[in-house]
C-alpha cells in the first residue's frame, strides 16, 4: 500500500518506518528540515533502542523516504496523522494547532477514497469535527481514529507487535472500507490474531486518555500508599510485590518512586480533565486531579529528603542527580521528574550536577543552569549526597564500595526503589528512599 505519514516526531518516524517494514511504501513529511535530513540519512533525531537499525534497513529497501513537501502525499491512499498534541501554555486543555494544520494542509494532496488515519492524542470529539473537514472538502476521503499506545524505549516493538489494534470507524459503508483499509495496512499484525476493537470515533479517542489515566493512577496510587509507608515505617515495595500477586490487581505500574513525567501521561490527564469540563462532565474526572497532585508531591518529597540528609539545609552542599531522562532507556527530558528535583535542590542552594546516560546533550540544550556532566562519578565527586532519579541499569550496577571513593559523604538517595538497599548498607552508606524504612 502506498502510505504517507504526517509528522515525523516520536511517533510518525516509528510509524513509518514500521509501515515501511511491514511492507509499505511510505513518506513521512514533517515541516522540520533538518529533522527530515537527519531520517533521510537513516540518523534518529532521538535516541529510541532498535530505530535507527529498522530506520536504515527500511531506507535501503527504497519503501521509506522523507520529505518536507505536503504535495508528496499525493501518491498516497493512507494518510497517518500523527503530529504533537502538547498542553497549552498555562492551561490544561490540548493544543490542537498541530492536527489541525497538518489536516488542513493535507486537503490538497487527498483523493476520494483516500484514508485519514489519525494517530496523534486527542480530546474526544475532534475525529469527528476532522471528519467532517474532511468530507467537506474532498468529497469521497474518509477519516478514521486509530490511537497508538507505544511506549518511549519499546516504540518499535509496540508498533510492530502491538497488544491491540483500535479502529473508529464513520458510521455506514465509508466504515467498512475504512476498515477493509486499515486491515490492510495492519495486514501481517492483524493475521497473528493481535485483538481488534472496531467502534466509532469518540470511544477510540478515549480509550487512548482513558488507558494512560488508569496507569497514571495506578502509579499515584502506589506513591499515595508511600506516603501512608513514610508515615507509618511499612516498606512500599513490598506492599506493591504483595498486592500485586492478586492478578486483579497485576504487580505492573506498582513502582513506587518519584512518580509519573514525560510526553504523555501528565499532558494527557490534564487534557482529559479539561475536556471533561468543557462537556459538562468535569466531576467524572475531579480524582485525577489528585493523581495528578500525588503525583507532584513526590517530586517536592524527593527535595526534602535530601534537605533532611544534608543535616537540614542544601546551602552550599554538593549533590549529584543520576538521571535525567523521564524513564530510562529514553533521553526525553520532558517533564522529567528527575530535572524538576534537580533544579528545586539548586534552588535551594546545592551546588548540583546531573548525568544522564542518553540525555546530556538535551540537558544541555534546555537546561544550561544545572551543571551536566558525562559519568556518575564526574557527578559524584565529594558529593554530600548522592540521588538516582531515573532508573538507569548502569546505576543499579554501580558498585558501592568502588563509589564511595568518590564522594564526600555516603549517603544514597534512592528515587526509583532501584537499588539494592542491603549492598549498599553493607558498604556503609546512608540509604533513603521514598516509602521505605531508612537503611
Ligand atoms: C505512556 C504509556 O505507557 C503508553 O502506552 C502511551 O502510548 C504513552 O504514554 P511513556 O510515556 O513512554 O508511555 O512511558 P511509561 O513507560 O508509561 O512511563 C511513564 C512514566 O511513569 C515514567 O516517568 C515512569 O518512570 C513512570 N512510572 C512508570 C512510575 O513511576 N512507576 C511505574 O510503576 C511505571
Amino acid at each position: 500500500m502506498k502510505i504517507s505519514v504526517i509528522g515525523c516526531g516520536y511517533l510518525g518516524a516509528v510509524h513509518a518506518a514500521s509501515m515501511a517494514e511491514l511492507g509499505h511504501d511510505v513518506v513521512g513529511i514533517d515541516v522540520d528540515q533538518p529533522k527530515i535530513d537527519a531520517l533521510q540519512r537513516a540518523k534518529a533525531p532521538f535516541y529510541e533502542p532498535g530505530f535507527e537499525e529498522l530506520l536504515g534497513t527500511s531506507l535501503a529497501t527504497g519503501r521509506l523516504r522523507f520529505s518536507t513537501d505536503m504535495a508528496d502525499a499525493g501518491d498516497a491512499v493512507v494518510h497517518f496523522v500523527c503530529v504533537g498534541t502538547p498542553q497549552k501554555r498555562g492551561e490544561y486543555a490540548a493544543d490542537l494547532r498541530f492536527v489541525e494544520s497538518a489536516v488542513e494542509s493535507l486537503l490538497a494532496a487527498l483523493k476520494p477514497g483516500d484514508l485519514v488515519a489519525g494517530k496523534s492524542t486527542v480530546p474526544v470529539g475532534t475525529a469527528a469535527r476532522l471528519a467532517e473537514l474532511v468530507e467537506s472538502k474532498v468529497p469521497g476521503a474518509m477519516l478514521a481514529w486509530n490511537p497508538e499506545f507505544l511506549r518511549e524505549g519499546f516504540a518499535v516493538q509496540d508498533t510492530l507487535h502491538p497488544d491491540r489494534l483500535v479502529y473508529g470507524l464513520p458510521a455506514g459503508p465509508d466504515g467498512e472500507t475504512a476498515r477493509a483499509m486499515l486491515d490492510e495496512v495492519y495486514a501481517s499484525i492483524v493475521a497473528v490474531g493481535t485483538p481488534q476493537v472496531v467502534t466509532d470515533y469518540a470511544t477510540a479517542e478515549m480509550v487512548k486518555t482513558a488507558a494512560n489515566s488508569f496507569l497514571a493512577t495506578k502509579i499515584s496510587f502506589i506513591n499515595a500508599m508511600a506516603e501512608l509507608c513514610e508515615a507509618t515505617g511499612a516498606d512500599v515495595k513490598q506492599l506493591a510485590d504483595a498486592i500485586g500477586h492478586d492478578d486483579r490487581i497485576g504487580r505492573k505500574f506498582l513502582n513506587a518512586g518519584l512518580g509519573f513525567g514525560g510526553g504523555c501521561l501528565p499532558k494527557d490527564i490534564r487534557a482529559f480533565m479539561a475536556r471533561a469540563g468543557e462537556l459538562g462532565a468535569d466531576q467524572a474526572l475531579t480524582f485525577l486531579r489528585e493523581v495528578d497532585n500525588i503525583n507532584m508531591r513526590r517530586r517536592i518529597r524527593m527535595v526534602e529528603l535530601a534537605r533532611e540528609v544534608c543535616d537540614g539545609s542544601l546551602v552550599g552542599k554538593r549533590v549529584a542527580v543520576l538521571g535525567a531522562a523521564f524513564k530510562p532507556n529514553s533521553d526525553d527530558i520532558r517533564d522529567s521528574p528527575a530535572l524538576n528535583v534537580a533544579a528545586q535542590l539548586q534552588l535551594q542552594g546545592a551546588a548540583v550536577r546531573v548525568t544522564d546516560p542518553a540525555a546530556g546533550d538535551n540537558i544541555r540544550r534546555s537546561w544550561p543552569q544545572l551543571d551536566a556532566v558525562d559519568t556518575p562519578e564526574e557527578a559524584a565527586e565529594r558529593a554530600d549526597a548522592v540521588l538516582v532519579l531515573t532508573e538507569w541499569q548502569q546505576y543499579r550496577d554501580l558498585d558501592p564500595v568502588a563509589f564511595g571513593k568518590v564522594v564526600g559523604q555516603k549517603r544514597m538517595l534512592d528515587g526509583r526503589n532501584a537499588l539494592d538497599r542491603d549492598r549498599w548498607v553493607a558498604a556503609g552508606w546512608t540509604y533513603r528512599a521514598l516509602g521505605r524504612r531508612a537503611g
